[in-house]
Parts: structure tokens; C-alpha cells; sequence
């Protein structure tokens, strides 16, 4: 029995605004913030650029100065790009790839970094670089902290799209214990401040398939480096 056959045909219309979760905020620390859904509304305009970013910066694995193979995948772009070799960790104006600039930001990139980082209470940021993580199933990221920027006084905003994953976010100290936050496809991880420097690394990703990325998760990270 079909449910409800003789609903009238405009109870079906709700304006685009009402299919939208409301924005949850959950707390992370004094100075960190999971921004639930936040990208849902930006999706639709990110992804065709990000498409675009990639092709003319696809993913690579790159090495790290203890002469590891990352199992993520990177890119970049923006004016600086993070990069990571037998020589260490830094950022460069170039794709040390194609030997030539990493593609520019987005605009709306970068407006999303913006109105994320205003929504976690850090107003004005100006991103220059943004990150680009790519986990296939089994890739992970080991705990670390951000601290190749040239200061710390920006926050890091921090987008996830596609499969689910398990964020870990510890304390000042590799050895303290971390949250482990699931993180859904178009939420937003936002930390500065006090929490600037506090450790976070991803479990292995478990396998499945995301209906608009497929099997992967990608991370756009957005930082103020230079
Ligand atoms: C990172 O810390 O570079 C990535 C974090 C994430 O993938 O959520
Ligand atoms: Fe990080």
C-alpha cells in the first residue's frame, strides 16, 4: 500500500533550506570545535573545483624524512603547498611534481575556510595554503602536530569529504590520551588558540563506498603558512 496516495502533490515541495540538517557544534577543547554538516550547502560548488585542482595536481604518495612511504595520498594548493621528502617537512610555492606552482585556491575554498574558522570564533582568517589528503581504505595518519607554519597564531580548518573516518584528537603531549571523533562527510574540524598545537592523526580507514566520492575519503586541510 503506497503510503499517503492522495497527499496533495505540493506537500512534497519544501524550500531547499528545510532538507538541511541544522548545524550541530560540538566541543573539542577551549579552542576546538566539530562543526557538524557545516559544508553540506558548499558541496555542490566544491567539488567541481576540487575535481579541477586535481587534475592539475593529482594525488602522490609522498615520503617522509624518516624514509616512509605516507599511505595517504596528497596534494595541494593555494600559494604554499605542504610537502614531505628525505629532507624533511616543509612548505614550497611548487609542486615539487610538475616543477611549477600549485593550481590556485578556489574562491569558494576559501570562503568556506572563512565562515568555518568565523563559526569556531576565529574571525578573519586568511588561508594560504590548503592541504589535500586522500585516504583509501587502510590508509591512516599517524598523531602529529601542525607546526611547519611559520606561526601559530591561525587556526586550522580542517574539511572531510567522502567515507567516514576516526579523527583522534589528543592533547599538548604525544603521550596524552585522545577523543576519538567520527567524522561524516561535510563536517568541519576547526582548532586554534590554546588548542593550536594539540596532537590528532585518523585511524585506518575502513573500506565501503560513498555515494558522491566512492571509496575514499579526502581531507582538505586549510592553514595559514606563510
Ligand atoms: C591532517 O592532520 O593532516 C589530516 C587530518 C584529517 O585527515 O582529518
Ligand atoms: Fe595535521
Amino acid at each position: 500500500m503506497p503510503c499517503n496516495p492522495d497527499a496533495p502533490a505540493n506537500l512534497g515541495l519544501f524550500a531547499e533550506s528545510d532538507l538541511l540538517q541544522p548545524a550541530r557544534t560540538e566541543v573539542l577543547g577551549p579552542q576546538a570545535r566539530v562543526l557538524r554538516g557545516f559544508a553540506l550547502p558548499w558541496t555542490e560548488r566544491l567539488l567541481p573545483r576540487l575535481d579541477e585542482v586535481l587534475a592539475a595536481a593529482p594525488f602522490r604518495q609522498m615520503m617522509t624524512p624518516g624514509g616512509h612511504t605516507m599511505s595517504v595520498g596528497l596534494s595541494s594548493c593555494g600559494a604554499l603547498g605542504w610537502t614531505t621528502d628525505r629532507h624533511g617537512y616543509r612548505y614550497s610555492a611548487i609542486d615539487p611534481q610538475s616543477l611549477r606552482p600549485w593550481p590556485a585556491m578556489p574562491e569558494v575554498f576559501r570562503q568556506l575556510a572563512e565562515h568555518a574558522a568565523q563559526a569556531a570564533g576565529f574571525n578573519d582568517f586568511n588561508p594560504d595554503s590548503c592541504l589535500i589528503n586522500c585516504y583509501r581504505p587502510g590508509a591512516k595518519m599517524s598523531l602529529h602536530q601542525d607546526r611547519n607554519e611559520r606561526d601559530f597564531n591561525a587556526p586550522i580548518v580542517s574539511l572531510s569529504l567522502g567515507l567516514p573516518a576516526i579523527f583522534l584528537f589528543g592533547g599538548q603531549q604525544r603521550s596524552d590520551k585522545s577523543q576519538r571523533v567520527p567524522l561524516l562527510h561535510a563536517d568541519v574540524v576547526v582548532w586554534g588558540g590554546v588548542d593550536r598545537l594539540r596532537y590528532h592523526g585518523v585511524l585506518p580507514l575502513k573500506d565501503g563506498t560513498h555515494p558522491e566520492l566512492g571509496r575514499q575519503r579526502i581531507n582538505l586541510t586549510f592553514r595559514h603558512a606563510g
